[in-house]
């Protein structure tokens, strides 16, 4: 069985979702920031400031290539880990990608962004960063979500979607 894997900008959603999804198919959920967290003994705040992002993100490419050989997982992976096609061809190995496209617009201004070292810039650097990731957002999904107005409404279609890929 694939793995199903959750991507988007930070905030959109993918834990939540995750958790939801992994309870509904009796799954087991797998939070890539959470597996670093304990890993590191820090949080990706405290990796940032302490080490740099480049250390994060050699991190967050080792667990891809961990994930590549685990299966029938949900994992709600970090905002940035798309950036690295070796990720994504890595999570793309044995999993199906959903993209969370939610409005950019939407997640500054109703979500909690302060643990996210990103995203400290200010509304018009967080639209910025998510146009300049795009392309790596869709191109690294082979579905894309659409639907936030609940996050049983999201996890729903991402259920309908998976129908598609039943005997995968
Ligand atoms: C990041 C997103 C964060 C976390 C880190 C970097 C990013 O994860 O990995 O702060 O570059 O978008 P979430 O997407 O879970 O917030």
């Amino acid at each position: 069985m694939k793995n199903i894997v959750l991507v988007g900008m930070m905030g959109c959603g993918k834990t939540t979702c995750g958790k939801l999804l992994a309870e509904k198919l009796g799954r087991t959920f797998l939070d890539c920031d959470l597996v670093i967290t304990e890993r590191e003994g820090r949080n990706p705040t405290q990796i940032f400031a302490e080490s740099g992002e480049q250390y994060f993100r050699d991190v967050e490419t080792a667990l891809c290539h961990e994930l590549e050989e685990q299966e029938g997982l949900i994992i709600a992976t970090g905002g940035g880990m798309v950036l690295r096609q070796e990720n994504v061809d890595a999570l793309r190995k044995n999993g199906v990608v959903f993209l969370l496209n939610r409005s950019v617009e939407s997640i500054f201004d109703g979500e909690d962004l302060t643990d996210r070292p990103l995203a400290q810039k200010g509304r018009q650097d967080f639209i910025d960063r998510f146009e300049a990731r795009r392309p790596f957002y869709f191109g690294a999904a082979h579905e894309v979500i659409t639907d936030f107005s609940t996050p049983e409404a999201t996890v729903g279609a991402i259920l309908a979607k998976l129908k598609e890929y039943e005997n995968d």
